[in-house]
């Protein structure tokens, strides 16, 4: 199955409510955190991720670009996140804190940045409702997505088809139109589209033609 998970990211801050009714057709809305510490930015925390999640059913992915996740899973649960993303980077023991996750209810996931290599991780994929690729260096919306990452989600993809796991694979940085297929070709299952989204005039129908490309690229596949 194909996500297409827009990244309030490269919403309109004054307007964050209205830009999320704008994409009732996307498969989830992703939330990126950044603390200022593991990302050179800041964007947005908890209360807003609260105000979300009170206008929308959508699933919340929660992608969190911080140090010390774990300490910060309880407060994003309860601020309705339906799924943690934290980075591999960031922890000292990436399966525990997945399993922290799942014992709070809620889905897990882990990030790997661009110069992270994955090999060290496959044995663990299973724990994990999803593995993220970042194909840009994570702290910014609105940079040159990286073929070179794609690498990575073929060796994914070819781990989960051979030990029958359920584990969906996602892309996040600089996914457009131009990119898509691509990635979806490599393997990709949710694609996060931030200014490719919320930078077009109808952000719905951007979703919808990601979503076709993405399809195209895998042979009609939904
Ligand atoms: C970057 C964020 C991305 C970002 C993607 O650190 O994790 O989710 O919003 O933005 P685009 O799609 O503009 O590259
Ligand atoms: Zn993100």
């Amino acid at each position: 199955m194909i996500y297409i998970a827009p990244s309030i990211l490269a919403a309109d801050y004054a307007n964050l409510g209205n830009d999320v009714r704008k994409v009732p057709n996307a498969d989830l809305i992703h939330v990126d955190i950044m603390d200022g510490h593991f990302v050179p930015n800041l964007s947005f925390g908890p209360d807003v991720t609260k105000a979300v999640d009170g206008v929308t059913d959508q699933f919340l992915d929660m992608h969190l670009m911080i140090e010390d996740p774990e300490r910060w899973f309880p407060t994003y649960v309860q601020a309705g996140g339906d799924r943690m993303i934290f980075h591999v980077e960031a922890t000292r023991d990436h399966v525990a804190a997945g399993r922290q996750c799942r014992e709070l209810g809620v889905q897990s996931g882990f990030a790997v940045k661009p110069g992270t290599p994955i090999e060290p991780y496959l044995d663990s994929v299973g724990e994990f409702d999803q593995v993220m690729v970042m194909s840009v260096e994570p702290g910014f919306g609105g940079q040159k997505f990286m073929p070179e990452v794609l690498g990575k989600v073929m060796a994914l993809r070819d781990h989960i088809k051979a030990e029958g796991l359920d584990t969906i694979i996602g892309i996040d940085g600089g996914i457009a139109n131009a990119t898509i297929a691509q990635a979806a070709e490599a393997g990709v299952d949710a694609f996060v589209a931030g200014s490719a989204v919320f930078g077009a005039d109808n952000p719905a129908e951007a979703v919808e033609r990601l979503r076709e490309l993405a399809q195209e690229a895998r042979g009609g596949a939904n």
